[in-house]
């Protein structure tokens, strides 16, 4: 969970263009959410270069332990990451 919120955190930092971030993180009782959102300058997932593997390494993490992600972005209104994981 630890590498998942700083890799979320530092994409915004070093991508998003913008000084306000929001790590929000919940638990529920058999599973912990956990939302990263900036409002900064988004972008288009379809535009990932072959050179970045943050991401391809935050869904590997998550699968290893069931978790679910889902990358919410908007070119010119922010990014949301959000992610739940289960506890066993
Ligand atoms: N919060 C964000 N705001 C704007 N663009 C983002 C954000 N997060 C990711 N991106 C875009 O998605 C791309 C892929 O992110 P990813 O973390 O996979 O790679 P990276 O940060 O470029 O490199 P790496 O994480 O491997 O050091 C980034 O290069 C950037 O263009
Ligand atoms: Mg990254």
């Amino acid at each position: 969970m630890f590498r998942l919120v700083q890799e979320s955190v530092q994409n915004a930092i070093k991508h998003a263009k913008t000084a306000e971030i929001i790590v929000n993180v919940e638990q529920a009782s058999d599973v912990i959410h956990i939302h990263v959102r900036d409002y900064g300058i988004g972008f288009e997932p379809s535009a990932i270069g072959e050179e970045s593997f943050g991401i391809v390494g935050m869904r590997e993490r998550i699968e290893l332990v069931n978790g679910s992600i889902t990358i919410d972005s908007e070119v010119g209104k922010g990014t949301v990451v959000r992610m739940s994981i289960p506890i066993p």
